[in-house]
């Protein structure tokens, strides 16, 4: 009888202790709904269930970094290849150990052995086609950003965003820091204000004819299209054309929305699955017709809205997304001393 008891407390334990393992912890500091809709699809078809902490990327990165060994955390899912490295710099990310299955799925250019990318974006150029012609932006690039045709005509955010860190980070890795430096300061002289707002802020600039020309991201302009931030900025939107730049040498910037393993994460098994879900076919039809990001996988069909349809153009896959986190400080160095806000 005793016996008996012992060994029902044992698988008592045991059962218990399973249970628990059946579980991931998400820090995400990607503010999507359909990210959750995303998780529930997950536990339905493998029983292990997702527990999210989400916050901004920077309240986030402190709280796992502060917490250290204590923090529960298994993975961290942001926006942006230099957000992810920057936490991997702090020390706080692991090797993930992806399977082969994320290695097949995602090519080598968007991922590191510490965290992968789960969807593209592009950041890209949006004209007004009423005062910019089509021979001003034959063979456009993000170098000639630069051209003195471009005065008073250019909007794009601040110095401090990391979309734009990470396209001035590609700059330094393909063309040095001294070109950059100068490129930056003419780009700065070319803008039509002080840098403010978001990237759908720079997109209403060229609609509002404030400017030509502004740099965004293309899952921005497709969620204007999709009039789910209002019939204004939907309107605001249909007077903007997309512009893929550098269409003639290494391609357009790409950068993703990824994961990366957490130092201490105590459900590291786990958190390669839900990596591995997130991959699958179903996965990414349900994030690209929802964020209107680009597929990370191939077979799977962006939405209509994004710009790029099938992701027909040029994409630099030559430089590497790691590189932005390489050359993220001296970015923030040469936006800062071009005086660019
Ligand atoms: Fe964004």
């Amino acid at each position: 009888m005793r016996k008996l008891s012992i060994i029902t407390l044992i698988v008592a334990f045991l059962v218990s202790s399973l249970a628990i393992a059946d579980e991931v912890n998400v820090f995400s500091a990607r503010h999507y709904d359909s990210d959750i809709q995303l998780y529930e699809k997950f536990t339905a078809k493998t029983g292990i269930k997702v527990n999210v902490v989400s916050g901004k990327d920077k309240v986030l990165q402190k709280r796992i970094t502060e917490e250290g060994a204590d923090c529960v955390g298994d993975l961290y899912i942001t926006a942006d290849a230099g957000r992810l490295g920057a936490l991997q710099a702090k020390g706080m990310l692991q090797a993930a150990g992806w399977s082969k299955k994320v290695k097949d799925t995602v090519p080598s250019n968007f991922r590191s052995a510490y965290w992968t990318g789960i969807a593209k974006r592009a950041r890209i150029i949006y004209y007004s086609p009423e005062r910019v012609s089509a021979n001003e932006l034959n063979g456009m690039t993000y170098e000639s950003l630069a051209d003195s045709k471009w005065k008073g005509r250019l909007v794009i955010r601040k110095s401090n965003n990391i979309y734009n860190q990470s396209l001035v980070a590609s700059l330094v890795k393909n063309n040095g820091k001294k070109v950059t430096a100068a490129w930056a300061k003419a780009v700065v002289g070319n803008m039509a204000r002080t840098p403010k707002g978001n990237d759908r802020a720079q997109i209403l600039a060229v609609a509002a004819g404030e400017a030509d020309i502004a740099v965004a991201n293309t899952y921005y302009h497709a969620l204007m299209l999709s009039g789910k931030k209002g019939k204004e900025q939907q309107a605001a939107a249909k007077k903007v054309m997309p512009f893929f730049p550098n269409q003639q040498d290494r391609g357009t910037h790409m950068n993703i929305s990824g994961a990366g393993m957490l130092k201490y994460a105590p459900n590291k098994a786990n958190a390669v699955k839900l990596v591995e879900f997130l991959l699958t076919k179903e996965a990414q039809s349900h994030i690209v017709n929802n964020t209107f990001e680009y597929p990370m996988i191939t077979g799977v069909t962006p939405n209509d809205l994004v710009p790029g349809k099938n992701l027909g153009f040029k994409q630099d896959l030559k430089t590497k997304v790691k590189s932005y986190v390489d050359k993220q400080a001296d970015a923030l160095e040469i936006m800062t001393a071009a005086g660019w806000k």
